[in-house]
């Protein structure tokens, strides 16, 4: 079956089996950060947006995304930017085969929620599983980068 869908912002067309996985469709489509950790909705390393919002990308048959738009790390760079440089200050990137889900969630979260609390970037990326480096590193870059931007007063994100 064909099914197109925005990619990054381009349109894509692809043939594929109807039991075709989201995640093979976006890897096979040059989308390398999309990691497959677990295939049970379980780990949060394939999480792409949808529409804008995440989803998981292993749980997702590829035929669902026809006529939508998905993004993956690699057309949100300048976004990711912002924010990679603190969580890679604290140390919480070591193997760096979560990261790539962590900054698709956190974009997401701060999307919705620009100025959140601890508890509710906590809650937001529970999801999210990381086996190397524990959670508090990865909490403290998100916080220190909030801190940051409140101190520059910076608007265009609302804080
Ligand atoms: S690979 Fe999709 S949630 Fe783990
Ligand atoms: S840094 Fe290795 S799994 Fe998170």
């Amino acid at each position: 079956m064909e099914i197109k869908l925005t990619l990054n912002g381009r349109p894509v067309t692809g043939s594929i089996d109807p039991d075709c996985l989201l995640i093979d469709f976006l890897r096979d489509h040059g989308c390398l950060s999309v990691k497959r950790g677990c295939d049970t909705s379980n780990c949060g390393l394939c999480t792409v947006l949808m529409d804008g919002k995440p989803i998981l990308s292993c749980s997702m048959l590829a035929a669902r995304a026809a006529g939508h738009s998905v993004q993956t790390l690699e057309g949100l760079q300048e976004e990711a930017a912002d924010f990679v440089g603190f969580i890679a200050d604290q140390g919480a990137d070591q193997c760096g085969f979560c990261n790539p889900g962590l900054v698709m969630n956190t974009i997401a979260l701060l999307r919705e929620n620009p100025d959140p609390t601890d508890d509710e970037i906590r809650a937001f990326l529970a999801g999210n599983l990381c086996r190397c480096s524990g959670y508090d590193g990865q909490l403290r870059g998100i916080r220190s980068y909030l801190d940051s931007r409140r101190e520059k007063g910076d608007s265009r994100h609302g804080a």
